[in-house]
């Protein structure tokens, strides 16, 4: 299958191999390797992916020289001040805005799949008080596998619906969920007359003992984080929920592994690292110092919240992101905070520095996010299952478009081996 006549010529000891070429909408155009090893017997080599493209999607498209974000074509500024979040899991997961009539049947179905199976409480009881939430959303996202029986069958097409909504919908309780364990409060039920974002700052923030009125500025910056950090074309969590979904497993263990992967300080942990960092940092005194550290080969220090393996430009969520940290700082009377001073003088003095410039580092969407989270009232533990909650719409969408593709197969890359070639045993008096 190819939309091309074009192909790549590959020459090496004397041979010459013809590579078919597909063209895409927007991007570089790739040329096809599935059948290199058949025909030439050499593999090639892309440990990082930084090279290769894993799959044919028509979800998320990202420009990283020009700093360009779309979803299903639409460009991730407009989205944020113009849509949703629900409105934009509604375009990722099927392809257009919807009506007035689909988003409102859309909004109903995951409202009602908010709630989670009441025995799914006792998991939350078998972990330590202080396990990071992280820790806790893994477990008990991959344990949906042993309650929603009627919707792990990848096969049946309203199986996976029910199983995307069931995650969208519950992900936001969960999160809460682990966060009211960690600080010893009890669990709070989701409500229908709330929406998406209001409904999540309900369920972690109110308590019994009074009401709790959710700002209506607060919940449209938390809708606006969410609306950021949905999808981000083949990121590594998103490669880990493919390749685990590759063999067939089921949806539910499959966006745990999603889950686990984000964790990671390189990629979705950072939100909690950049923060750190800016407290530890503390002044804008003390930026230099670490500027240093950062650019210092021997040291592992690295500014938490800089670089990204595609933007190579400007990170255009950070862009948005930063504008809503001085809306709700300046709406929420903390516009004064120490850790926005550094934030900002740390950005500006990182862009003009030349190795900064040179290696192409400036912030990504984990700079500003924390910054944003803690002012709403999160601690840093926080945020990177806020970040979790809103890439289920992503993980699920292209997981949903993986599937359903009748050239799926399952991924199993091959490696360039190194190792000792074959050798016998020795007993061990022999040694
Ligand atoms: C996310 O992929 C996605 O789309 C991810 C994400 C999404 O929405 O899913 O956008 C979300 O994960 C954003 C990234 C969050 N991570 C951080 O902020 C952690 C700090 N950033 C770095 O760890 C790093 O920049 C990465 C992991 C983000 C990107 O790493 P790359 O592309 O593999 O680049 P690299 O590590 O090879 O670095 C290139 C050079 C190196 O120097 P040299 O070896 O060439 O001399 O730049 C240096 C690095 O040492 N470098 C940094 C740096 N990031 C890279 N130096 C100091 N501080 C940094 N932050």
């Amino acid at each position: 299958m190819t939309d091309t006549s074009k192909t790549a010529t590959l020459s090496f000891d004397g041979q010459s191999f013809e590579l078919p070429m597909f063209t895409p909408t927007a991007g570089p155009e790739v040329i096809d390797i599935r059948k290199l090893y058949g025909q030439a017997g050499v593999f090639t080599y892309d440990p990082g992916f930084t090279s290769t493209a894993s799959c044919d999607s028509t979800i998320t498209y990202i420009d990283g020289d020009e700093g360009i974000l779309l979803h299903r074509g639409y460009p991730i500024d407009q989205l944020a001040s113009k849509s949703h979040f629900l409105e934009v899991c509604y375009l990722l997961l099927y392809g257009e805005l919807p009506s007035s009539a689909q988003l409102e049947d859309f909004e109903t179905r995951v409202t009602r799949h908010t709630m989670i199976h009441e025995q799914m409480h006792n998991f939350f009881r078998g972990f330590r008080r202080d396990a990071h939430p992280m820790a806790t959303m893994v477990g008990v996202v991959g344990a949906m596998s042993a309650f929603y029986h009627d919707s792990l069958d990848v096969n049946d097409p309203w199986q996976r619906e029910v199983a995307s909504i069931r995650l969208i919908a519950k992900m936001p309780t969960i999160a809460a969920m682990a966060y009211k364990y960690s600080i010893g409060q009890p669990f709070v039920y989701p409500r229908n007359d709330l929406d998406y974002a209001a409904n999540f700052l309900h369920m972690c923030f109110s308590v019994p003992a009074e009401t709790y009125h959710v700002n209506p500025i607060v919940a449209r910056a938390m809708d606006r984080i969410l609306t950021l950090h949905a999808d981000h074309e083949q990121n590594a969590s998103t490669s880990t929920v493919r390749l685990a979904s590759s063999s067939g497993a089921n949806p539910f263990a499959c966006i745990a592994a999603g889950i686990a992967c984000l964790w990671g300080p390189a990629h979705g942990g950072a939100n909690q690292a950049c923060l750190e960092m800016l407290r530890e940092i503390g002044t804008v005194d003390r930026i230099p110092e670490f500027i240093e550290r950062a650019k210092d080969k021997n040291d592992p220090f690295r500014l938490m919240g800089f670089g990204h393996r595609v933007y190579k430009n400007t990170d255009p969520r950070a862009k948005v992101l930063k504008q809503s940290a001085d809306e709700v700082l300046e709406l929420l009377g903390v516009q004064d905070n120490p850790l926005l001073q550094v934030a900002k003088e740390l950005e500006h003095v990182a862009l003009n520095d030349p190795y900064f410039i040179e290696k192409k580092l400036f912030p990504n969407v984990d700079f500003y996010s924390g910054i944003i989270l803690e002012a709403i009232g999160f601690p840093t533990s926080m945020f990177t299952p806020v970040f979790a909650l809103s890439r289920t719409v992503g993980w699920v969408s292209q997981w949903k478009e993986m599937i359903a593709d009748p050239q799926m197969k399952i991924g199993r890359p091959r490696q360039l081996y190194r190792g000792e070639t074959e050798r016998n045993y020795v007993d061990i008096e022999n040694r």
